[in-house]
């Protein structure tokens, strides 16, 4: 894992807010799910309950939350005033749930930390219920090749290429690790970034990638942003992001 998350949980909501595209995809799988008050949801690399929280408000289910940080933990507790969720430090090769428990099990952002995914996929298996479903959120591979910080920091490419495989590649390993059915849904989205919201978000180094780059690139790049934000605050960075959103399904009954 990156030891980068006990660093920026204090600042990790206001750096990477939950937009609402990614609120309405999480309705959108709860829906799918038709979860019922019995059944229970996992969400695996819960970090700080930036969607758990939502999505506990969205369903009747229970809802565990599992993180291996536990300052990312602090945080998604201290939020949760009625303690809806129930928070647990653990780890994604090793969930603190017992087998064919989970209607649904969501990895959003997660799969890219795994050093080794089959495993994990296996894991999310073993718990979920027959009919059950992994949701798993990550970025493309041309998301990456894309990156609109891609020309401030050449390294985020090469350091981020085998963290976000094809979903070819995932839908392999889901496979392999068990799972009966994978779909993948392609989305494409365009943002225009305010300069002052992107040099802040460097400077939390707001992805795990820019605390894995060398200190040097790391420093003439955001001295470069910097600039731009000097010359002109009004500037904007236009952020194309590609995701791949897989569902997964455990045989039926
Ligand atoms: C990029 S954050 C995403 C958090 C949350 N899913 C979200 O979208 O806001 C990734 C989270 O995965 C957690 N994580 C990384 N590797 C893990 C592992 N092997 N087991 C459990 N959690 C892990 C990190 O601690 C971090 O909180």
């Amino acid at each position: 894992m990156s030891p980068s998350f006990a660093r920026i949980a204090p600042q990790y909501d206001a750096l990477r807010p939950l937009s609402s595209t990614d609120r309405a995809r999480l309705e959108r799988t709860l829906a799918d799910a038709a979860l019922v008050a019995q059944d229970l949801v996992v969400e695996v690399g819960c970090g700080t309950g930036r969607l758990t929280l939502p999505l506990a408000t969205l369903t009747p289910a229970r809802v565990v939350g599992v993180d291996a940080e536990a300052r990312m933990l602090e945080v998604a507790r201290a939020k949760d005033a009625s303690a809806r969720v129930e928070w647990v430090r653990g780890s994604a090769y090793r969930l603190p749930i017992p087998d064919r428990a989970a209607a649904l099990v969501l990895m959003v952002m997660v799969v890219h930390l795994l050093r080794q995914r089959v495993r994990a996929f296996a894991e999310a298996r073993r718990v979920l219920r027959a009919g059950g479903r992994l949701s798993v959120w990550t970025f493309t591979p041309r998301h990456v090749a894309e990156f609109y910080l891609n020309p401030y920091f050449p390294s985020i490419a090469v350091i981020d290429r085998p963290r976000f495989p094809p979903a070819e590649t995932l839908t392999a390993e889901l496979r392999r690790a068990g799972f009966a059915s994978v779909e993948t849904e392609v989305r494409d989205e365009v943002r225009r970034m305010p300069i002052t919201e992107v040099v802040d978000r460097v400077r939390g180094r707001y992805i795990s990638t820019l605390a894995m780059l060398r200190p040097l690139e790391y420093r003439l790049g955001l001295q470069r942003l910097e600039e731009l934000l000097a010359q002109d605050r009004s500037a904007t960075l236009t952020q194309r992001s590609e995701w791949a959103i897989m569902t997964a399904r455990t045989a039926a009954a």
